[in-house]
């Protein structure tokens, strides 16, 4: 045995605007209802943040959270990074507007441009600083206002994402190097740009000088995502050797009900093992699994021992799995 650093999850913490917008209240502005949302996505409600709440308010107070949580004073947080497709401005990066928040001045921050796959693509890059002794704390953060790149006239998509947060803070700590220990234990990440028209902005400061809408072919999008998400999450099973039924929580990214349930079939974990808050937050890109996390959390569901699987795809495409124990 070969003791190892390991990013150990030392708190979880979670932040949603207020105003909540039903199924029904959507059907109002577009031609939609609330059957058709709930059969092809499993969506019911979703937070909208008003005008005076930023992608950075939203992630400071999850991040907050988390902190306190974990016992750890803002002062030595070493790394901030903040999964985000929706920016205050362009930049500065949203990571560095919540470490002044914060009140952090030491260490780097930035920002993860992954969509719906940045909290993956976070936790995986803030491992690797901690797993190589680079930093020592960090902070990461997935918060979006989707609602702000929106096409509040287009149905096939406005009905699905939301607005929110969460963060978790890492701490690395040495470990004995086997896959009983606590902390992230695999990661895999993924992208192919091919796929890029399927899921995209329309618009970005070095193009069109605008912000943009979302837009989506999402019969295509749910065609790859059962296939691609499953393929990495059987490898991180395969580099721990462990077997899907030994999987304690599967937190999946929160797209589409059908998604979750055909993964975890397809994989064998148990319904009652998924994290499924899609029904009250809709997609909310990047803030969907650490607003899970911190749901299993504040129920009691995540235990210190918990083997938890994180998934995710995005726009890019981009994907990838984490594999964890609590
Ligand atoms: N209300 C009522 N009818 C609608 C709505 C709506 N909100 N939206 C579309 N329709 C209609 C369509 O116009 C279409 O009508 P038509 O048959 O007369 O042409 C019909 O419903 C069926 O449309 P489909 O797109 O085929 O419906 P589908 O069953 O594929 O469900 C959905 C659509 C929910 C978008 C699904 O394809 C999906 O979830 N895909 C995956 C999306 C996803 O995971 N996105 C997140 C990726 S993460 C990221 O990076 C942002």
């Amino acid at each position: 045995m070969v003791a190892v650093l390991r990013s150990v999850i030392r708190g979880v913490g979670a932040h949603l605007p207020k105003r909540i917008v039903s199924n029904e209240d959507l059907s109002k502005i577009v031609d939609t209802s609330d059957a058709w949302i709930q059969e092809r996505s499993g969506i019911v409600n979703r937070h909208i943040a008003d005008e005076t709440e930023k992608t950075s308010d939203l992630g400071a107070a999850a991040a907050k959270q988390a902190l306190v949580r974990a016992g750890i004073d803002p002062i030595d947080i070493d790394l901030i990074v903040c999964a985000t497709a929706t920016p205050d401005r362009t930049f500065p990066a949203t990571a560095v507007r919540i470490q002044s928040m914060l009140g952090v001045t030491k260490g780097a921050a930035f920002d993860v441009q992954a969509v719906c796959s940045g909290f993956v693509y976070g936790l995986t890059i803030a491992d690797n600083f901690l797993k190589t002794g680079q930093s020592k704390r960090a902070l990461v953060i997935g918060a979006e206002t989707f609602s702000r790149i929106l096409d509040w006239s287009d149905r096939s998509t406005c009905v699905l994402f939301g607005d929110g947060a969460g963060a978790v803070v890492l701490e690395a700590q040495p470990q004995h190097g086997t896959r009983n220990d606590r902390g992230i234990l695999a990661t895999r990440l993924r992208s192919d740009g091919r796929y890029e028209d399927l899921l995209y902005v329309d618009g970005g400061a070095g193009s069109t000088k605008t912000v943009g809408h979302l837009r989506m072919n999402g019969r295509e999008v749910f065609r790859h995502a059962i296939q691609k998400i499953s393929g990495v999450i059987e490898e991180t099973l395969v580099e721990t050797g462990y077997a899907a039924d030994e999987i304690d929580l599967f937190i999946p990214h929160q797209a589409n009900k059908r998604i979750l349930d055909g993964i975890a079939k397809k994989l064998g974990v148990a319904p009652e093992k998924i994290v499924m808050t899609l029904h009250k937050h809709g997609n909310t890109s990047a803030a969907s699994i650490p607003l899970a996390l911190n749901e299993a959390f504040e129920a009691h569901r995540v235990k210190e021992g918990s083997l938890i699987l994180m998934e995710a795809m995005g726009g890019g495409f981009t994907w990838g799995a984490v594999l964890a124990r609590w």
